[in-house]
């Protein structure tokens, strides 16, 4: 049974497929509006989502499928003390694939040993956030043309941010990419990330606090929000919120064809006077993740016909 956990359990032959199914969605969308009748996709959501969750319900009735879930743990039998592997084999019953959200990181590892149908990991903790990378991916090859050769500064929450982590693994498997990580001393990104994935890999980086000093050089901006809820006390999530909002002011040395992208949701990192820009590229970002999720969507249930 095929499951997706992790971006790296995606070969960079299936990110390339994947990505260019997407984009014949995008271009042919009546030719994939039954490939899922009689389908159901189970939303198995233990913590809060607009995006991701709505997207895979989206994706699945565009396939012409139907959804089943819950949007929060409360309103499940997790709330009378129910474990994820019961859960995921209960839904397994009523669904033929899952998306999963939960906030303990490895969940969706405890939920796929029990798993009977394809299990997608909808975000876990500050994990991973794999269909985040995808939709990152897709709108990083609709917007520049190319996986690679590409400066990336990532801004802002680099320590919990879940789709930072999943996004650095994946370009850091194109050739020639360099990234840029701009964030405060304490937010910085993990260390088993800068070791295992950039240092092992000779792939070239710079940590830096100066979002201002790296604007020039950035093919791709993307920002984060602070991840309020990843935090133990308060008082540090208040001292560092803030650490970077992004104006147009802030824009003016940056490229003609910068790309600003943002997982979302965002709080204060990104002005709203910058979302007229047309390099502001986060609410398309928004529309290919529906896009994508279709095609993971067909991929797995495909994969678990075989
Ligand atoms: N980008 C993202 O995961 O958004 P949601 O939390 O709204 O799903």
């Amino acid at each position: 049974m095929r499951h997706l956990i992790d971006i790296m359990d995606l070969s960079v032959k299936e990110l390339d497929e994947m990505i260019e199914v997407a984009k014949d969605i995008i271009a042919h969308p009546d030719q994939y509006a039954h490939k899922c009748d009689g389908k159901k996709l189970a939303t198995l959501f233990f913590e809060p989502s607009t995006r991701t969750r709505l997207s895979f319900e989206a994706a699945m009735y565009e396939l012409g499928g139907n959804v089943l879930g819950f949007s929060e743990a409360q309103s499940s039998s997790a709330a009378k003390g129910e474990s994820v592997a019961d859960t995921v084999r209960t839904v397994g019953a009523y669904a033929d694939i899952i998306a999963m959200r939960h906030p303990k990181e490895g969940a969706p590892v405890v939920g796929i040993r029990r798993s009977t149908v394809p299990l997608i990991n909808a975000g876990d903790g500050g994990h991973n956030h794999p269909t985040q990378t995808l939709t990152d991916l897709l709108t990083i090859s609709r917007e520049k043309g190319k996986l690679e050769g590409l400066t990336i500064g990532l801004c802002g929450d680099l320590k919990f941010g879940r789709t930072v982590h999943s996004l650095i693994n994946a370009m850091s498997r194109y050739p020639g990419n360099k990234f840029i990580l701009i964030s405060p001393d304490e937010l910085r990104i993990p260390e088993y990330l800068k070791y295992e994935t950039l240092e092992k890999q000779h792939i070239e980086y710079v940590e830096t606090d100066d979002l201002e000093d790296a604007m020039p050089q950035l093919d791709i901006l993307y920002m984060t929000r602070v991840q309020r809820e990843r935090f133990f006390n308060e008082q540090d999530y208040l001292r560092l919120k803030d650490s970077y909002i992004l104006t147009p002011e802030k824009l003016e040395n940056a490229k003609e064809d910068l790309s600003i992208l943002h997982p979302l949701p965002r709080v204060n990192e990104i002005s709203v006077a910058v979302d007229d820009d047309p390099r502001a590229r986060y609410f398309e970002q928004v529309r290919n993740g529906k896009f994508i999720r279709m095609a993971l969507i067909l991929k797995l249930l495909e994969e678990a016909k075989a």
